[in-house]
């Protein structure tokens, strides 16, 4: 499927974007592990989530999807999962496939996890190597690095570990966490910087004992997690599309409805207000993640540098960032990028591609980013930008095309139902 979008007039109006894709794989995954039965409310059924959910009803837990993106989970405890008939399919989704490694690595039975094309490329040993060290036996099926997985559980305690991380980076942070449930004992890890942190706030949520101690996170093993029902926010990474929209069409006004503020994810929101973006946060409450509106009004935005420590903390909003930089009076810098390029797609090289493709200059110096703003403010248009297969890259180069000279073209966007399933309608209700 290819988008064709042309260039906005203004931009107005209101938007709820999509629950937050972090929060909803972890809610089917905690709440399949806890006792009792819990309604999780703003679900995300985008690919993604979808898989994770099918993964837990394929061992043996009992979740149904009811209306308005709302599911009910009937959860086992942290031994009620039962051996799958198959192999599970995870498809696009690195969060399903490291974080249900983690938790496959304490259970007694053997299972096959593999992925799709993409998934089958990206680095695994980074959960590979700390589950091995607790002891758990999981190999990649071809004897490298790659998906297909196979976790064998030998029904016996994990040993405890203390591992400091290579890289910072969720998923491993979680999947080392979710094993330590099942150890001899406290299991904690060390983040070179801080990642999001919806793993600790969720387990902690429903009971589990944990203490965050700066970048050091341990965790009690074997306590019972109790059942609890939960809302989740909006997707501040689906949100930053619509920020940078407002922020580079001449004249906009948007506000973005009930959207996560989790601190570990409002990276873009600081870094676009250095560039002097005019966005303005209303926080409206936290339950076990706090979530706010937020208005966002034209702006004449100034180029910055943003550092390797605040990476983990936007790591999603890259793209979209660098398309903010390219509307920006003079350069932006983008530090430490090389997590990116293990992403869906390499997001350096896809950006550098599909920006350069509409007239940006943008370079790479070792591991950092530069791009520098168009000096009139107006984008080349092309009919040859490309998503990679990357819903992140599609939807940056769709918001970059409101500020072009003519009609886009992006090609193979059937990618974006992963995250967002109605970013057109949604960007069509706001444009005129
Ligand atoms: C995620 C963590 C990040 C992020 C991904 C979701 C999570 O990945 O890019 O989209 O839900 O934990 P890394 O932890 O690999 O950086």
């Amino acid at each position: 499927m290819d988008w064709n979008i042309t260039p906005a007039k203004t931009l107005s109006g209101e938007i709820i974007v999509p629950p937050d894709k972090s929060i909803s794989h972890r809610a089917i995954m905690f709440g399949s592990l806890a006792k009792g039965g819990m309604a999780v409310n703003n679900f995300l059924s985008g690919e993604d989530c979808l898989r994770t959910l099918n993964a837990f009803k394929e061992m043996g837990i009992e979740i149904t999807m009811e209306e308005n993106n709302k599911v009910i989970i009937h959860g086992k405890g942290l031994r009620g999962l039962k051996k799958p008939a198959g192999e599970l399919y995870m498809g696009n989704s690195g969060t399903s496939m490291r974080l249900i490694s983690g938790i496959l690595a304490g259970q007694e039975f053997t299972t096959i996890l593999t992925g799709d094309e993409s998934l089958s490329k990206r680095p695994m040993a980074r959960v590979i190597k700390p589950l091995k060290l607790m002891g758990a036996q999981i190999e990649a099926v071809d004897g490298g690095d790659h998906a297909p997985l196979r976790v064998t559980g030998r029904g016996t305690k994990l040993s405890a570990i203390e591992y400091n991380m290579p890289m910072a980076s969720a998923q491993v942070k979680s999947c080392v966490l979710l094993a330590g449930m099942y150890a001899d004992g406290e299991t904690s890890i060390v983040e070179p910087f801080k990642s999001r942190d919806h793993t600790e706030r969720l387990l902690s949520y429903f009971g589990a004992e944990m203490r965050v101690d700066g970048l050091r996170v341990t965790i009690v093993p074997d306590k019972e997690l109790r059942a609890k029902d939960i809302t989740i926010p909006g997707d501040i990474s689906s949100a930053a599309f619509f920020i940078v929209a407002g922020l580079i069409v001449e004249g906009a006004h948007i506000i973005l409805k009930n959207v996560g503020l989790n601190g570990t994810r409002v990276g873009i929101i600081n870094v676009l207000k250095r560039m002097h973006a005019d966005i303005n946060v209303l926080p409206a409450s936290i339950e076990f993640e706090p979530y706010g509106n937020i208005e966002i009004r034209f702006s004449e935005l100034k180029g910055t540098t943003v550092e390797r420590e605040e990476i983990p903390l936007l790591i999603d909003e890259v793209p979209i960032l660098l398309v903010a930089g390219s509307m920006a009076e003079g350069e932006t810098l983008i530090k430490g990028t090389g997590e990116l390029k293990v992403k869906e797609t390499d997001r350096v090289k896809s950006m550098m591609y599909n920006l350069r493709e509409m007239g940006v200059s943008i370079r790479e110096e070792g591991d950092t980013l530069i791009v520098t703003g168009k000096k009139n403010r107006i984008l080349n248009n092309s009919s040859k930008l490309e998503s990679f297969g990357d819903h992140r890259t599609a939807m940056s180069m769709a918001i970059s095309a409101l500020v072009s000279k003519g009609e886009c073209v992006i090609h193979d966007t059937a990618c974006v139902d992963t995250s967002y399933p109605n970013f057109l309608t949604d960007l069509s209700r706001i444009k005129s």
